[in-house]
């Protein structure tokens, strides 16, 4: 069985732009990226290699590498969501998405509070505003790890990374002003293309 070989992004751009994120805190965190896609990748040879996929809930080689798969590959996508929603530009939410956000959270205010509490509310994880497809609403999450407590049929807008890798080179355990700094540097004109990309209902 072939597989596809997982490639990690470059996303070296960012360095010596973003304020309040230092370029040793950037690239620890780009190798640490790096090292998800190559696990990623690792277990999928093992998968392609295995000579007889045989299941067991109790213990099979098959399950242990599935189950233990969703921890890197979630690592590699939400990563590359949270890298590519920074930028040092200021900008603004597109209409739409300024309406969903006041809709659910009564002003953009009130959402960036709600964020940072998110924030200072996650364990070594993430939080997301995502689009949720069943509700057709937007929401914030916290995912803990990389792949509890995801939220089904919810697309990322926005993605928050609050392991203290993300911040601790800079900031110590300083949280608050790692979230403050993630603020001033989100780029909303990627978020609300994301936004345009998922929303399709008619009151998108
Ligand atoms: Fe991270």
């Amino acid at each position: 069985m072939t597989h596809q070989i997982v490639e990690a992004k470059d996303y070296s751009y960012l360095l010596g732009t973003l304020e309040g994120f230092s370029d040793e805190l950037l690239k620890q965190h780009f190798e640490l990226y790096n090292g998800y896609v190559k696990s990623v990748n690792e277990i999928n040879e093992k998968i392609s290699s295995l000579t007889q996929k045989k299941g067991n809930p109790s213990y099979s080689q098959y399950r242990s590498l599935l189950s233990f798969k969703s921890f890197p590959q979630n690592g590699v996508v939400l990563h590359e969501f949270y890298f590519s929603n920074l930028n040092s530009q200021k900008t603004s939410p597109s209409q739409k998405l300024l309406e969903f956000i006041n809709h659910e959270f009564n002003s953009f205010d009130e959402f960036i509070l709600d964020l940072k509490e998110a924030g200072k509310s996650a364990r070594s994880g993430w939080v997301i505003l995502s689009y949720d497809e069943r509700q057709v609403k937007i929401q914030n999450s916290v995912i803990d790890l990389h792949d509890e407590h995801l939220p089904l049929l919810n697309i990322p807008l926005l993605v928050l990374d609050v392991w203290e890798h993300a911040y601790t080179v800079d900031y110590g355990i300083n949280k608050a002003d790692y979230l403050d700094a993630f603020v001033k540097n989100i780029d909303w004109e990627t978020v609300s293309k994301r936004f345009d990309n998922v929303c399709k209902h008619d009151i998108c």
